[in-house]
């Protein structure tokens, strides 16, 4: 996590690197700072908090230069604390340092440099790295090409690193100059008019350039006043390639919506268009994708599919797992990428590895890509950040085009990505048994989903009610079933995560194997009860909560025939197919749980704890 942000060029890096760290305040808040370099000396301001509360501080200290480095901080080593803020500064004041990451063998180097004569401020892993250049630094032979020192210190201190990195380092004797590097943290380069910033992500840069370098795991960029250039940890230049943003600034602002969650959840009919725009078939029966790199009949050999994710994306997974077994017939497993990556997983030849992340940087989905790749298999992404490190590493994959997630809960990246799950489906099902008037039935259903996204939006008042009579409550379930059941889990996740209630996510039926324990007037229950084959189930499972004075409330569809007095709230959905349900059915847990975290006065998008993209491990 931590939001990292560098700036090297002609105007005030101070107001430049603060918009940037407001912008990356999602990734991480627990404190907030920016060093400046400034007549061969650095000017420092950390501050416990957030980046707010460091502008204020900044102001009082009338902080100003034109070269500069600012962290928001996720903390991993130490407490939230003024001194474990980031930018850190060596013991000879020499260099200062801003870190994204996790140095896994920092005891040993700090136990070295102890020995050395160096001293630390802070329990942070992170104060290391900045002393263990000074020490490389003060080694280094002054070179005849000045700036070389610089990079070769900080070279040299990376090749004793074990963990993950993104940084930027500041040296007073080289005013106007940033070097920066990264290992399996994110680190991209923005190339403005006269000016370059290092950031965590194009959201801090973009209102100041469209043009970007992602840099590479392994490279260091070194960034003066005329110029920059990258090389890596062994020394070999690299030729930059320069991309471009496709997104404007005014895509991450918060516009009319008190917060980006909601404004996130009203986007998603046009979310849900853009992910599918271009992605039918000319015959309309079935899917297309442009990057996946393998041949249809390469597909078509696949017997088995692997997806592995982590938090909403993994039940993003678990519902495509049901589609696609449903639909296509082929076995699907689904695994955390946490576990999956050390649990030495069998694989046979003709597994598909799909991997799924909105940041496209969670570590352990971005280990568990590798641990796939190192065994030799096809890796296959479905991403939203373009150009993220799971994009590039992955053999192939699917963009969901739904522009920044800010909000630390996910929404539309989430029903972006059930709807991708069910066109991966679509794909493979028409290759196999599904016939074409059904496929077109599908695609017609798929193409139907962003409407029928909209009118379950316009139940916002009724479920803002609804969400009041329930917000006092300690304890809630989300109950449901088949492809409702990964759904009950995102509820379940969702509430918590913005709101501090205890909840938990269960199979319907699986209820009365122990939750039910758990139910009485003070454990309300949030039923998945739509039309379909199990609906009497799912009642008769209602029915068992309600005897023992469970308060409930269902979300079914239109039309269903649930049996009066069953439900105390109900949430109607438009009936859709199969496939789309999961979809609109995430409409009513997202606003449940937005408007009680909103009547409970929580930080609905910097829920404590948290952080947006989870770079460590
Ligand atoms: C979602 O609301 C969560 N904040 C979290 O579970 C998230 O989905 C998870 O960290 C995975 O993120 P990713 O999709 O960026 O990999
Ligand atoms: N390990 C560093 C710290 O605790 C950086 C944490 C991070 O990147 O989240 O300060």
């Amino acid at each position: 996590m931590c939001g990292i942000v560098g700036y090297v060029g002609k105007q005030n890096a101070v107001s430049i690197i603060l918009e940037g760290l407001k912008r990356l305040e999602y990734r991480g808040y627990d404190s907030a700072g920016v060093c400046v370099e400034k007549g061969r000396k650095l000017d420092l301001v950390k501050k416990a908090g957030r980046v707010d509360n460091l502008a204020k501080a900044v102001a009082k200290h009338r902080l100003a230069g034109t070269t500069g480095i600012g962290h928001t901080r996720w903390a991993t080593h130490g407490g939230v604390t003024d001194e474990n803020a980031h930018p850190h500064v060596s013991s000879d004041e020499k260099f200062a340092l801003i870190h994204n990451g996790v140095i896994e063998n920092y005891a040993q180097i700090k136990t070295f440099l102890s020995g050395k004569g160096y001293t630390f401020q802070s329990e942070t892993d992170t104060e290391v790295l900045c002393n263990l250049i000074a020490y490389h630094y003060a080694k280094e032979p002054a070179r005849t090409k000045g700036h070389s020192r610089f990079v070769e210190s900080v070279r040299k201190t990376l090749r004793h690193v074990e963990g993950t990195y993104g940084i930027a380092v500041l040296c007073v004797d080289f005013p106007g100059e940033i070097v920066g590097a990264r290992k399996a943290s994110p680190l991209i380069l923005g190339v403005g008019d006269n000016e370059y910033i290092l950031a965590s992500d194009a959201s801090a840069l973009v209102s100041r350039t469209q043009n970007v370098v992602y840099l590479k795991d392994g490279e260091i960029v070194h960034l003066t006043p005329k110029n920059f250039s990258i090389s890596t940890l062994d020394q070999a230049d690299v030729s930059p390639v320069v991309d471009k943003i496709t997104w404007s600034i005014a895509d991450s602002e918060l516009g009319k919506h008190t917060h980006f969650m909601e404004k996130e959840i009203f986007e998603q009919p046009t979310a849900l268009e853009n992910a599918m725009r271009g992605r039918f078939s000319a015959d309309g029966s079935t899917a297309q994708f442009g990057g996946l790199n393998i041949t249809a009949s390469e597909f078509r050999e696949m017997e088995r599919f692997m997806f592995c994710a982590c938090g909403t994306a993994w039940h993003a997974c678990l519902v495509t797992e049901h589609l696609i077994e449903r639909f296509a017939r082929i076995p699907v497993e689904v695994d955390y990428a946490s576990e999956f990556r050390y649990r030495n997983s069998p694989l046979d030849a003709r597994t598909l590895f799909f991997v799924m992340s909105q940041s496209g940087e969670t570590i352990d989905t971005l280990a568990a890509l590798r641990e796939a790749k190192r065994k030799g298999y096809r890796v296959m992404a479905v991403n939203n950040v373009v150009g993220s490190s799971i994009a590039r590493e992955a053999d192939g994959g699917i963009y969901q085009h739904v522009g920044p997630e800010v909000g630390v809960a996910s929404t539309k990246a989430f029903t972006s990505q059930l709807l991708i799950g069910a066109m991966i489906a679509l794909y493979v099902a028409r290759m196999r048994d599904m016939s074409f008037s059904d496929g077109v039935g599908y695609v017609n259903a798929l193409k139907g989903a962003p409407d029928l996204v909209r009118k379950t939006l316009k139940q916002a008042a009724k479920i803002k009610v609804i969400a009041k009579k329930y917000a006092g409550y300690n304890d809630m379930l989300f109950l449901g079933r088949l492809s409702l059941f990964p759904l009950a889990l995102e509820g379940a996740l969702k509430l918590k995560e913005i709101s501090y209630i205890h909840a938990e996510g269960y199979p319907a039926a699986e209820m009365k194997h122990g939750p039910i324990a758990l139910v009485s007037e003070k454990c309300p229950s949030v039923f998945f009860a739509p039309k379909g084959e199990i609906f009497s189930k799912i009642v008769s499972s209602m029915q068992e909560i309600k005897a023992r004075k469970g308060p409930i409330i269902a979300i079914t569809t239109e039309g269903s025939d649930l049996p009066k007095g069953v439900a105390d709230d109900v949430i109607e959905i438009p009936e859709c197919h199969e496939a789309v349900l999961p979809i609109v059915a995430a409409i009513p847990i997202q606003l449940l749980s937005y408007y009680i975290a909103v009547e409970r006065g929580c930080d609905v998008d910097k829920p404590r704890n948290l952080a947006k993209s989870v770079t460590v491990e």
